[in-house]
């Protein structure tokens, strides 16, 4: 019998609580489930029930409560949570954290530096640009203040800095939210192609519907148990 390739991402009887001061707050309840690479997913829920929190996890910037999350079959404890963060998951927050004061290419570039990140041909100088260019930002803008860019603009100079790492998983957090439908619809594009195109894992908490009927799989998150939805 031959073994199964392993997800990119499987979490394992994950929960998650909160000690508060008076009380404890259980926001994840045994979660159980496997994402794989070129699949685009988005996490519906009502707000406050943990989508934040379960992306924070699985992006491993913090560890659960119970359970094992895994990369690749790894263990993230052993595989390290920093090489994670590093090499193989990147996560788009929902105040995109550019740096205000650099422009969009010198953002993209610092991320590369962080990381350690080397582009296989070329300066890091060359590829960030290429990449903030294909996500639809020219020349012009990219050597401009990010502050002087529309919230869509930053939105793509965030999802570019994500992608400078050549990371395997993708996680973001309500990356729509503000963005009028036009620009919404060309991130969500961008999204599919990663997938798609480029074989990555995306993740994307939404409260979009028009966005979560465009991915190829839906979760719910409610009550603290993660279920897929489907589609009749
Ligand atoms: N650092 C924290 N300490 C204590 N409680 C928290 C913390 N972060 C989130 N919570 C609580 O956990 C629940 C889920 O929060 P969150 O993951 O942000 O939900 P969502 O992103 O779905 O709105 C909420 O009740 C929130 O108040
Ligand atoms: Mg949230």
């Amino acid at each position: 019998m031959t073994s199964a390739t392993p997800p990119v991402l499987r979490l394992a009887d994950v929960s998650h609580t909160y000690s508060g001061q008076r009380r404890k707050t259980t926001v994840l309840k045994s979660i159980d489930y496997s994402f794989e690479r070129g699949t685009f997913y988005t996490i519906l829920g009502p707000s406050g029930s943990g989508k934040t929190t379960l992306l924070s996890l699985a992006s491993g910037l913090d560890t659960p409560t119970k359970g094992t999350i895994s990369f690749d079959g790894q263990d993230l404890t052993k595989l390290g949570f920093g090489r994670y963060r590093n090499k193989h998951a990147a996560t788009i927050f929902q105040q995109y954290n550019l740096l205000t004061y650099m422009t969009a290419l010198q953002n993209v570039i610092c991320a590369m530096e962080i990381t350690g990140a080397k582009p296989a041909t070329g300066s890091r100088k060359a590829h960030a640009s290429h990449l903030l260019e294909q996500i639809g930002l020219d020349k012009t803008m990219t050597t401009r203040s990010v502050m002087q860019l529309s919230g869509g603009q930053q939105q793509r100079v965030a999802i570019a800095r994500a992608l400078a790492c050549d990371v395997d998983i993708l996680f973001a957090d309500e990356p729509t939210g503000n963005l009028d439908e036009d620009t919404a619809q060309g991130i969500i594009d961008t999204f599919r192609e990663l997938a798609h195109e480029q074989g990555k894992c995306v993740v994307v908490v939404t409260h979009s519907q028009q966005l979560a009927a465009q991915s190829d799989r839906i979760l719910n998150l409610r009550k603290g148990k993660l279920t897929e939805q489907v589609n009749t």
